[in-house]
């Protein structure tokens, strides 16, 4: 009795959720992967625990920057809830996570040369574990924010320039201990938010104003680092990724290389077959024919001779190897009327803020109008800087949220005034709790559209996606998870990436910010962007899944692919 009531509840609780947005046909929502985001600061808690050392949000929080004097020491305690999350995801149908490793719990000293913390190795490899024992695929940020703060007062973090040995020497870290079981790497999260808010602002931490100068010479030194470390992935040998764990944690306990050799090894080597014509041959010319067989078989000796391992290096572990790619966030801007500076203010505006990343990326160098207007404080690369950069990614990854409109001037090329009203002062949408974003579906079909056309990506994953609802925090939970706006808001931006998919836009893989509420950086827990509510007042910070979670789950997680 008691079950069937709990079906009736459900089904009652399901029944009100809006279809599946009109522009995403099934066969489109079966075919692409639907997953959710966090990031470590934000989430994981256990800032002093399993040596870990301080990064520079926790000497930000500690020192009273955010709002309400929040901090992440215990954020929504996944250091310790992982196994719960996990299976929380795996309810929803949640196969795709993407996630960040804390540098500082992994080398607690930063750099090059400093000692491997075993015990945030082991913090890892039990998260990883867990995930792919619940089906979950890991897509792994490596740097979202959260510098050691050694690094910040050694040479000021991104900065300086032995950063970028550091880095590179801790994605290594990475990639020896977690490359077995992680394919999909992102280097850097925002790079425009770390150079802009982080350095040249000041506004998040470290919280020291370097101006422009400081903001280019960031960009400069993470698009090296980025590069370095893409060249590094694609240069070790598989043999190094693969080692041994992955078969341990997706198998139980048959050891991985026994089912290498024995069988997966054989499943992956290719056939090699022949339609072969023959006519039947009197024995006056039964030489002949012979020869012609003995040729045909000498070739499929060969291939069958040729060693697994080598096969593995130079073909199959190609397509096994895994991607590096980046995320870069963006407003789209919309000229505010088609006066011609304002055409030319959006577009300018979309390549100092986008170009200023997506460019040396793809192009091998920083937009020409960028070069022009920040002459004075952008660095320039050497020709064989601009050589590696050139290309270094094998996915785009865009974080997106919001619109705007563009307003330039006749006087001055450089001038980017960005408004969000129209010339009657109608707002571009609705407002959410967080101020710098507003509700605009169609600038997500736009965004995408001037993506594809500029770069033609191979590979587009939208690594963040979502909204903080107005007013959530001060709810009781049984209103916060009646998130109607949420719901409106997925339901409208998900109508429009599925427009872009169906016009040619490469996007295959897609992210929800954020699986659950937690600590939004200098607004605290006071701005919500979770499917899932954590309820901060509560001992067990309990989870409870909100209507938009319902919505993504039934239309999109459970129905999406996996893999
Ligand atoms: C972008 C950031 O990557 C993430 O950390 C943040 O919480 C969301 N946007 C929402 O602001």
């Amino acid at each position: 009795l008691a079950l069937a009531a709990f079906a009736v509840a459900q089904a009652r609780q399901i029944s009100h959720l809006p279809d599946a947005p009109a522009m995403c046909p099934l066969e489109m929502r079966k075919n692409t992967r639907w997953g959710v985001a966090t990031a470590s600061y934000q989430v994981e808690g256990g800032w002093n625990l399993g040596g870990r050392t301080p990064s520079v949000w926790d000497t930000f929080s500690h020192a009273g920057f955010i709002k309400n004097n929040d901090t992440g020491d215990v954020a929504c305690d996944m250091y310790h809830k992982y196994p719960q999350d996990f299976k929380l995801m795996r309810e929803l149908g949640i196969k795709h996570y993407r996630f960040s490793f804390s540098w500082n719990r992994i080398l607690p000293q930063g750099g090059k040369g400093t000692p491997v913390n075993p015990e945030g190795i082991a913090f890892y490899n039990s998260l990883i574990n867990e995930m792919i024992a619940n089906n979950i695929r890991p897509y792994a940020t490596i740097f979202h924010w959260d510098l050691p703060q050694v690094l910040q007062d050694k040479y000021q973090g991104l900065i300086g320039e032995e950063f970028i040995a550091d880095f590179v020497n801790y994605a290594n870290v990475l990639f020896e201990n977690f490359g077995d079981r992680i394919r999909d790497w992102m280097t850097f999260n925002e790079p425009w938010v770390t150079c802009v808010l982080q350095y040249g602002q000041g506004v998040f931490a470290p919280g020291i104003p370097m101006g422009d100068e400081g903001m280019y010479k960031c960009g400069h030194n993470l698009l090296k680092a980025h590069a370095k470390t893409y060249e590094l992935y694609h240069k070790a040998p598989q043999a190094k990724l693969d080692n041994a764990t992955f078969a341990d944690a997706a198998r139980g306990k048959v050891p991985q290389a026994k089912l290498d050799n024995a069988t997966f090894a054989d499943a992956a080597r290719g056939k090699v077959g022949i339609a072969h014509n023959i006519e039947y041959l009197e024995p006056l010319t039964h030489a002949a024919a012979l020869k012609a067989n003995n040729v045909t078989c000498y070739f499929l000796l060969e291939f069958l001779q040729v060693p697994q391992a080598k096969l593995d290096n130079v073909t199959f572990a190609d397509a096994a190897r895994g991607k590096v790619g980046i995320a870069l966030n963006i407003e789209y801007l919309e000229p505010l009327t088609e006066a011609k500076e304002d055409v030319a203010a959006a577009n300018y505006g979309l390549e100092k803020n986008l170009g200023w990343f997506a460019d040396p990326l793809f192009f091998g160098d920083y937009p020409a109008s960028l070069k022009s207007c920040a002459k004075d404080v952008l660095p320039s690369f050497t020709a064989e800087e601009s050589k590696l950069l050139k290309g270094s990614l094998d996915f785009l990854g865009i974080n997106f949220y919001t619109g705007k409109f563009a307003k330039g001037s006749t006087t001055d090329k450089c001038s980017v005034e960005t408004r969000e009203q129209d010339v009657n002062g109608k707002d571009i949408g609705p407002l959410a709790e967080s101020s710098w974003l507003r509700v605009v579906p169609w600038s997500f079909y736009k965004l995408l559209k001037y993506v594809q056309s500029r770069y033609d990506p191979k590979q587009i994953i939208i690594t963040e996606n979502g909204v903080s609802a107005p007013k959530e925090d001060s709810m009781s939970v049984q209103q916060a998870i009646r998130d109607d706006f949420r719901v409106n808001y997925y339901k409208g931006y998900l109508d429009y990436l599925c427009k872009a998919i169906s016009e040619g836009v490469k996007v295959n893989t897609y992210f929800a910010w954020s699986f659950m509420d937690n600590f939004e950086w200098r607004e605290g827990y006071s701005q919500r962007f979770g499917i899932n509510h954590v309820d901060f007042d509560s001992p067990e910070l309990t989870r409870t899944t909100k209507d938009s979670g319902k919505f993504l789950s039934k239309h999109f997680f459970r129905v999406g692919r996996g893999g």
